[in-house]
C-alpha cells in the first residue's frame, strides 16, 4: 500500500511541527491580549513575538504587521480602506477572486490584459490608472499556473504615480524571499496556510504612515486596525512557523520545492502524454506548475489520481459540484478547461513525485481509452 501523495499545498500545505506545537501550546491557555491581567499580558507577549517574527520574515516593521484571519480578509480590507479614496481600482485579469470580487465591490474596476504565460505588463497596469484610481493590485505569484509577476517594477511605476498599491503574496510568502520594505508596496496579503502555517490566520502588511479605514470596527485590536479579538493560537502558529524559516529557510525551501516541479516537468515532457505546460516555466513560484491535458476532462484526471492516492487540482474545477472554465487560463488565451494543477511543498519528497510520474500516464492512458469508446 502507498501512503497518500499530496500535490495540493497551493490550496492548504499541512501544518509544520513548530507551528503546530507553538499552536497547541497556545490552544491551552486563556487571556485576551487587551486586559492587564496576567493571563492577558501572556497572550499579548504570545501576538507581540509573533508580530516580531512575521515582521522579520517579511522584511517588514512590526507595526506594518496587521493579523487577519487569511489573504482573502486582508485583501478585502486593503480593497475596502482604499475605498475611502476613490471608487476605482486596477485588477490584472490573472488575481485571485478574493481581489477581483472585493475590487468589484467599490466601484469600476479595470482588468488588466496578461500574455500568454499570465504575466501582465507594466505600461498596461498604468495605463489603466485613472484619476478616480484609489487602489492598484499586482499580485506577486500566481495560483494557479505559477507565474511571477514584474511586482518590483509594478511598485516603483505606481509609486511613482502615486497611486496605492497593494500585492497579493498568498502565493509568494513561503516560497520566495518576501521584503516588505525593499518591495515599497503600500499594502500587501500573505496568508499561514499557505506555506505550512496554521488555516485561518494571516496578515495585511500596511506600509508604515498609511492610513485607511478598517474593514472591521468594532474593538480597538490591532491599533484600531482590525477589531475583534485576535485568534491567538493560530497568530503565535504563524509566528513560529515564520522565525523557523528565518535566516535563509526561505531560500532553501523554495530551491527543493523548484527541484521536485522541475523533475514533475521533466517527467512529462514526452509529446506522447498529450500534456502542455501553462504559465511561465522559469519565471514561476518554485512549488507550482500546471499543466494543459488535451482530450481528458479535469474531474476524471482528479478522481483518477485521488483513486491511487494522490490529490491534485485543477483551476478548471473549481468547486467539487460545478465544471467552471479557469478564469486565469481564459485570460491567457489557453484552453481553460483542462487543466492540472501540481503543487508542492514543504513535505513533498522525491518519493511523491516518483509516484506521480508513475501513475499520471496510465490515468491518462486509462481516460482516453474510455473516450475512444464512448
Ligand atoms: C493568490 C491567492 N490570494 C488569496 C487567496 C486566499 O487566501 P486565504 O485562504 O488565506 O483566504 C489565495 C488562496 O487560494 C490565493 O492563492
Amino acid at each position: 500500500m502507498f501512503e497518500r501523495v499530496y500535490l495540493d499545498h497551493a490550496s492548504t500545505s499541512p501544518l509544520r511541527p513548530e507551528a503546530r506545537a507553538a499552536l497547541v501550546e497556545q490552544l491551552d491557555r486563556t487571556g485576551d491580549p487587551g486586559r492587564i491581567h496576567a493571563e492577558g499580558l501572556t497572550s499579548r507577549v504570545a501576538v507581540e513575538d509573533a508580530r516580531q517574527q512575521v515582521a522579520e520574515l517579511l522584511g517588514a516593521r512590526p507595526r506594518e504587521v496587521v493579523f487577519t484571519s487569511g489573504a482573502t480578509e486582508a485583501i478585502a480590507a486593503a480593497c475596502w480602506g482604499a475605498a475611502a479614496r476613490g471608487a476605482h481600482q486596477v485588477v490584472p485579469a490573472v488575481e485571485h477572486s478574493a481581489v477581483r470580487l472585493a475590487a468589484e465591490r467599490h466601484g469600476p474596476v479595470t482588468r488588466v490584459p496578461v500574455d500568454g504565460r499570465g504575466r501582465v505588463a507594466v505600461e498596461d497596469v498604468l495605463a489603466a490608472v485613472c484619476p478616480e484610481t484609489a487602489l492598484v493590485h499586482v499580485q506577486w505569484g500566481n495560483h494557479e499556473v505559477g507565474t511571477l509577476q514584474p511586482v518590483a517594477e509594478a511598485v516603483a511605476a505606481c509609486r511613482e504615480r502615486g497611486v496605492l498599491v497593494h500585492v497579493d503574496a498568498a502565493q509568494a510568502a513561503g516560497h520566495v524571499d518576501v521584503d516588505f520594505r525593499a518591495l515599497g508596496a503600500d499594502l500587501m496579503s500573505v496568508s499561514a496556510h499557505k506555506f505550512g502555517g496554521p488555516s485561518g490566520v494571516g496578515a495585511l502588511l500596511v506600509r508604515q504612515g498609511l492610513r485607511l479605514p478598517p474593514l472591521l470596527v468594532g474593538g480597538d485590536q490591532e491599533r484600531a486596525r482590525r477589531a475583534g479579538l485576535e485568534n491567538i493560537a493560530a497568530i503565535a502558529g504563524l509566528g513560529a512557523l515564520c522565525g523557523s524559516l528565518a535566516g535563509g529557510g526561505v531560500a532553501a525551501d523554495g530551491e527543493e520545492q523548484r527541484r521536485l516541479t522541475q523533475r514533475i516537468l521533466d517527467g512529462v515532457a514526452d509529446p506522447a502524454l498529450g500534456l502542455v505546460v501553462y504559465g511561465d516555466p522559469v519565471g514561476r513560484v518554485p512549488h507550482i506548475v500546471c499543466l494543459g491535458v488535451e482530450g481528458v476532462e479535469p474531474q476524471a484526471v482528479l478522481l483518477g489520481l485521488d483513486r491511487l492516492g494522490i490529490s491534485a487540482h485543477s483551476g478548471s474545477a473549481c468547486s467539487s459540484e460545478s465544471l467552471e472554465p479557469s478564469p486565469v487560463l481564459e485570460a491567457m488565451g489557453v484552453d481553460a478547461h483542462h487543466s492540472l494543477r501540481l503543487s508542492v511543498g514543504w513535505s513533498t519528497t522525491d518519493a511523491d513525485v516518483d509516484r506521480l510520474l508513475a501513475v499520471l500516464p496510465t490515468v491518462l492512458a486509462d481516460l482516453r481509452a474510455l473516450a475512444r469508446t464512448q
